[in-house]
């Protein structure tokens, strides 16, 4: 048996699989990932993107914005055979939930939750598996003041167009829905991904160099409650050590292999 074998058997055995995905994951649809040779943060400053800097200068703030919206979301990304694979195994009741640090809204649309999944973790209705975006959905931006939340294209076109910041009805700023270097995430999706790693007996790290917390922390939770913990990730992670499998491939040739296997 090979080390998919083995992790396929896993996940066939356990009760609850959970997953925590990273921008390995959507690098194979086009998003950029942030470290890595051409990684986001090679082209920009992360300190321009940081809730402080956002309270400080929201006109300057939302004008670093539209540049970093432009390099990741330049195009109509779709989801690939990774996101789709997950979803398959969410559909074979292989897969309880997807913790995603990524903002693209990409698991939502290949769950069938599409981009406008809340990150209140609820399961997708068809689908039965949990879409959490612990980092908010960068599709949406919301109302500082009232909160309410917008379709974000058409926010940023007005802040490209000189609306700095691009501002509410009711006068507040909107914001982009997700979390800022400096944000606390909201304590019930906080709260809720800790638990569902607590749950687990078989833990997925896939396509995250699990640096950033609370993703970073999850598999150790997991790994420190029983669970069996494989990573998938094209580069050495921090948490290698305490997975039974490290698959050092592409999401796009392991995620529909695994999907495969569990369902032999
Ligand atoms: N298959 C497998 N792994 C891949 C692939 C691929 N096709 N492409 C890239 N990777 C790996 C890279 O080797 C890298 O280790 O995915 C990882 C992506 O790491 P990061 O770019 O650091 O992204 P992520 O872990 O999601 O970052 C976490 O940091 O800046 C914040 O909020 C931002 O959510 C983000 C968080």
């Amino acid at each position: 048996m090979d080390d998919l074998e083995r992790l396929a058997d896993a996940i066939r055995r356990a009760d609850t699989v959970v997953a925590v995905t990273g921008a390995g994951l959507s690098a194979p649809s086009g998003v950029p990932t942030f470290r890595g040779d051409d990684g986001i943060w090679e082209r920009f400053d992360e300190r321009q993107f940081a809730a402080d800097r956002f309270r400080r200068d929201p006109a300057g703030f939302w004008a670093d914005r539209v540049a970093l919206e432009r390099a990741m979301f330049d195009e109509e990304y779709e989801p690939n055979v990774g996101h789709e694979a997950l979803a398959a195994m969410g559909r074979d009741g292989n897969l309880e939930a997807i913790l995603t640090q990524n903002t693209d809204g990409l698991h939502g649309d290949a769950v069938g939750a599409g981009g406008e999944r809340p990150s209140d973790g609820d399961p997708d209705a068809e689908t039965g598996t949990t879409v959490l975006e612990l980092h908010g959905n960068s599709r949406r931006v919301r109302c500082t003041d009232c909160g309410t939340r917008r379709d974000s294209d058409p926010i940023v076109e007005r802040a490209a167009a000189g609306e700095l910041p691009p501002t509410c009805e009711c006068g507040g700023v909107f914001k982009p829905d997700v979390v800022l270097f400096g944000d606390r995430l909201p304590d019930a999706v906080f709260q809720r991904a800790r638990a569902l790693a607590r749950e687990s007996d078989a833990f997925l790290a896939i396509g995250s160099s699990l640096v950033v917390e609370p993703a970073a922390s999850l598999p150790r939770l997991a790994a420190s409650t029983g669970a069996t913990v494989a990573i998938v990730n094209l580069e050495p992670t921090p948490c290698d050590g305490l997975a039974e499998t490290v698959l050092r491939e592409d999401v796009t040739a392991v995620l529909p292999r695994l999907r495969d296997l569990t369902t032999a």
